[in-house]
């Protein structure tokens, strides 16, 4: 297992991305990704089974049943690498498909060690697959991938779970485009994207009522005090994901129900929150099928299929670099 971070950096990369994101002026901001702790992570698993939130099941619905065709699509030999790998599950049916004709090598890259680990303990039993975690940022764990393989191995990257729906359009764009530089001309990118569908079942995936997405919110209130110090009172804050149809995405935020004053010492920071003062922690955009050609176009690629679940309108997109 490849680290490159120790754990002190991360505290203090954490504070710091704390301390400039809740003191940006206007809306106060906290990263998403820090939503992925350990407690985060286990969270999140279980979002994924709860009927209202249908993308992880469509996510693995598509590769499990294209995987073949997929896989018959990209040139050979080709190793994997997968940007935020999770669990791992969904990977499974598309390094089963690779390995019936050729040794593969996987490369998760995730910066949550837990996730991490649960991934090369569900993938490394398939045969002929040998999993190779990066605890790292995911493009600079990309670019340690492409540099370690050879001149004529090709590279598959998995961006999966429309994790790409964090960034906001303009930088979701510029992502691509960085990765597409790390890339060679018929490397391939396979790019998951959830579609835009009634505003009902978009906002019920986010307000769910069992409470596990406003527990998966709020535990980055309970992470800041485990971590920076911080005094974050929990029963002072309410979970609320709204969608917002001009920017077409569900937004996050953690409400503030009364004035108060929170301390993160490890951030060196005191802040006054207004009564009903929000901290904005995600955004999940949704895009329509035809978006993601036109974005393969501007960023060095071009879409060589799309596959489209039914059930729960999402995307797997087959991007091959030019
Ligand atoms: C993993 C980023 C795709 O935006 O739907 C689920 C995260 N947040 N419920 C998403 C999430 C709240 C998820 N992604």
């Amino acid at each position: 297992m490849l680290t490159s971070s120790l754990p002190v950096r991360h505290v203090s990369e954490f504070a710091s991305d704390v301390r400039a994101s809740l003191t940006k002026p206007g809306q106060r901001e906290l990263p998403s990704k820090y939503l992925y702790d350990e407690v985060g992570s286990a969270l999140f698993e279980t979002i994924c089974v709860l009927p209202e939130y249908g993308l992880t099941r469509a996510d693995a619905r598509l590769l499990e049943k294209h995987a073949g065709e997929i896989v018959g699509r990209l040139p050979s030999p080709i190793q994997v690498a997968e940007l935020g790998s999770g669990s791992g599950k969904k990977t499974r049916w598309i390094l089963e498909a690779l390995s019936r004709r050729q040794k593969t090598y996987y490369y998760p890259i995730e910066i949550s060690p837990s996730a991490l680990a649960a991934c090369a303990k569900e993938l490394g039993q398939i045969d002929l697959v040998s999993v190779v975690g990066h605890e790292q940022p995911y493009l600079e764990g990309l670019r340690s991938v492409a540099e370690g393989r050879g001149d004529k191995d090709h590279l598959l990257v998995l961006f999966l779970g429309s994790t790409i729906g964090n960034f906001d359009r303009d930088a979701g764009e510029e992502f691509l485009r960085e990765t597409r530089a790390i890339l060679r001309p018929g490397d391939a990118l396979l790019l998951g994207t959830d579609l835009e569908k009634s505003v009902e079942l978009q906002w019920l995936a986010y307000n769910d009522p069992a409470g596990v997405t406003a527990a998966f919110n709020l535990n980055l209130l309970a992470r800041m005090n485990r971590e920076l110090g911080a005094d974050f009172d929990l029963g002072s804050f309410r979970h609320e994901a709204r969608w917002n149809s001009v920017e077409r995405r569900i937004e996050m935020h953690l409400r503030s129900t009364c004035q108060q004053t929170v301390k993160i010492p490890a951030a060196g920071l005191r802040i006054m929150l207004e009564e009903d003062e929000t901290i904005w922690t995600e955004s999940s955009h949704k895009y329509k099928a035809e978006e993601i050609p036109e974005m393969a176009a501007r960023t060095g690629f071009r879409c060589d299929a799309q596959w489209i679940d039914r059930e729960w309108p999402f995307a797997q997109n087959l991007l091959i670099a030019r």
